[in-house]
């Protein structure tokens, strides 16, 4: 390919060579290099493990190293890279897997054998179709041409932040390589992968209002706790309660374009399980593997722990460059409190004077500064884009009040929070409805109703209502038994409970009841809400409240599993059967 502006090879000009002092785990102390600025990468030892730099005092450097640190030495070399912590974003992510630096995990754990850090992918040629002419005056963020690609999703070139004035050149159709300009703008050359540093946002337009849900699925976030695309939340849960299992089913079924999913600090069997599961799936859309339209970002708890501190930053940059291409994106991290430990290690490490249990006293910035980077935007290309953020939290012992969980708290949209009750007795998903809230539940309502579902809201009031009426009641029942209660009274404490295993209640490894259409879950709930009104009807005829309660009803529970995931109809016939019986119920 004729090139006039490719870039020549850098002269080497980068800071150091400086010298290793002290090596405690992750935390390197190097001397005798003065042009390093704090958070700049350098990479120590004959490996070129990648490291950054977290203080600078005079003559000497404090970095933490990304990179198992067994065998470096004081005395090892040292080189100042001249730019912060930065990864390549570029058409081989979707459907990859990479190391919290971005760096492809294919095969062997890459981990383990050190190298340079803008090593992202291997060279690979890609089809471009220009969507610019030599002569066209751009802008941040116009499209510059498409990369297409099975997923669905196509990669689309954009002009990068920073760089506008008149295509000089441009490739015509055809393979492209992955690091060679595709266009050059003003003199700047542009490749198909554009280089950023994870920690810095992406910068956007505009921020916009909330108001469409991020579809998921799953009943008790849809219809209860819904969260609006461009949103946050986060999953608190005590060990087991399932945490793992709803982030996995989001990824599965969130009506995203391109879901990232960061494994960070979690057991890596389950990492491959859920890889091995999702290989498996079609994509609705393109009757492809979902895999295609995933990037995994993994840092099991057997990697180097540091890495999950940049993986978390690395998988929010990632989801922002696809927002940027005007697709809806969804990060999840599981866990973020593992990624809380890789702070406080290092910052007890480093002899910071510790806050609250030893996490550093920026913790909750850093949480907020993470957070923060999700929304609903117009790119700077005028494309409307977003970001929704989920977060798993694992609080040590179930304990709430511990920090990670309650900064968390402070700074997401919606909490859905897991009930160590509810997973014992196998209430799955074991999100509870007393702890959980909704930020969202009122502009999502709107949507509905602009959606052709008015009942919507008013449905959801309705169930909100029962349970905590039927909670209300449940420990009266403990108190003076069942029989001293009003027909009303126990009808309610019937009704919550068909609301909890009829529709909340929802079988992950099931097919027809693992994700639910936004028809279905509403067929259900109005099942559950028309049985609990006839059956308040029939207590108000004067029909003993202990009769009603004899009715057979475990078909109600059983409709979710037997009618498929789209299956509305199948759920109103049963219901008009329902309803028909208890006409003629004497
Ligand atoms: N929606 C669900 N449907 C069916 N089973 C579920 C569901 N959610 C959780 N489970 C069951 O609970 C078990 C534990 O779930 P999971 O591994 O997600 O918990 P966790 O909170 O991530 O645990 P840890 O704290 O160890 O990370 C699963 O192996 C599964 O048997
Ligand atoms: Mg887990």
């Amino acid at each position: 390919m004729s090139n006039p502006t490719a870039p020549t090879a850098m002269a080497d000009d980068r800071p150091g060579p400086g010298r290793v002092v002290r090596v405690n785990g992750p935390l390197v102390e190097i001397e005798g290099l003065d042009q390093v600025a704090v958070l700049d990468v350098v990479e120590v030892g004959h490996n070129s493990l990648a490291a950054e730099v977290v203080s600078v005092r005079q003559g000497l450097l404090t970095a933490q190293v990304y990179e198992y640190t067994g065998g470096l030495r004081v005395g090892d070399p040292a080189l100042g890279q001249g730019h912060p912590l930065s990864a390549r974003f570029g058409p081989d992510l979707l459907g990859g897997i990479f190391d919290g630096l971005l760096r492809p995990l294919t095969g062997q754990p890459l981990w383990l054998s050190a190298g340079a850090l803008r090593q992202t992918g291997t060279r690979r040629q890609w089809p471009f179709a220009p969507a610019v002419s030599t002569g066209t005056v751009v802008a941040p963020g116009n499209l510059l041409g498409m990369v297409p690609t099975p997923s669905g999703v196509d990669h689309r070139v954009l002009v990068p932040p920073g760089t506008a004035g008149p295509v000089d050149w441009v490739a015509g159709d055809g393979e492209v390589d992955d690091d060679e300009p595709i266009a050059s703008i003003g003199g700047s050359p542009v490749a198909i992968s554009e280089q950023w540093p994870v920690r810095a946002p992406r910068p956007v337009r505009a921020r916009l209002e909330l108001s469409a849900p991020l579809l998921t699925g799953q009943r008790v976030v849809d219809l209860l706790f819904p969260i609006a695309k461009g949103a946050t939340a986060a999953v608190p849960g005590g060990f087991g309660t399932g945490k793992t299992v709803l982030l996995q089913q989001l990824v599965k079924w969130c009506e995203a374009d391109v879901v990232v999913f960061v494994g960070c600090g979690e057991r890596g069997n389950e990492l491959a399980d859920a890889l091995a599961d999702l290989s498996k799936l079609d994509d609705p859309r393109t009757g492809r593997s979902l895999l295609e339209r995933t990037v995994v970002i993994a840092n099991t708890s057997n990697m180097p722990v540091m890495a999950r501190e940049a993986s978390i930053h690395t998988g929010m940059t990632v989801a922002e460059f696809y927002r940027d291409m005007g697709y809806d994106t969804v990060l999840l991290a599981d866990s973020t409190s593992r990624w809380a430990e890789a702070l406080r290690e290092f910052s007890s490490r480093s002899g910071e004077l510790p806050a609250e249990e030893g996490y550093p006293a920026g913790l909750a910035s850093a949480l907020a500064a993470f957070y923060e980077r999700a929304g609903r935007v117009t790119t700077l290309g005028g494309e409307e884009g977003s970001v929704t953020a989920i977060g798993a939290v694992s609080p040590p012992g179930g304990d709430m009040a511990e920090p990670v969980t309650a900064h968390t708290e402070r700074f997401v949209r919606c909490l859905w929070s897991l009930d160590r009750d509810l997973a014992y007795a196998r209430h799955y998903p074991a999100v509870t409805w007393r702890r959980s809230f909704s930020r969202d539940a009122q502009s999502v309502g709107a949507w509905h109703a602009s959606e052709g579902r008015p009942a919507w809201a008013r449905d959801r009031a309705r169930a909100v209502a029962l349970l905590a009426e039927a909670d209300r009641l449940a420990p009266m029942v403990e108190l003076v038994g069942l029989a001293s209660l009003p027909g009303r009274e126990r009808v309610t404490l019937l009704a919550g409970r068909l609301l909890r295993e009829a529709v909340l209640q929802q079988s992950a490894q099931s097919v027809n009841d693992g994700h639910c259409t936004p028809a279905k879950q509403e067929a259900l709930l109005e099942l559950v809400l028309a049985l609990y009104d006839r059956f308040l009807a029939l207590v108000d005829q004067g029909h003993p409240a202990s009769a009603v309660e004899e009715i057979d009803t475990s078909g109600v529970v059983r409709i979710r599993d037997e009618v498929g995931p789209d299956d509305a109809a199948g759920v109103e016939r049963r219901r008009d059967e329902m309803l028909a019986a208890l006409e003629n119920w004497k």
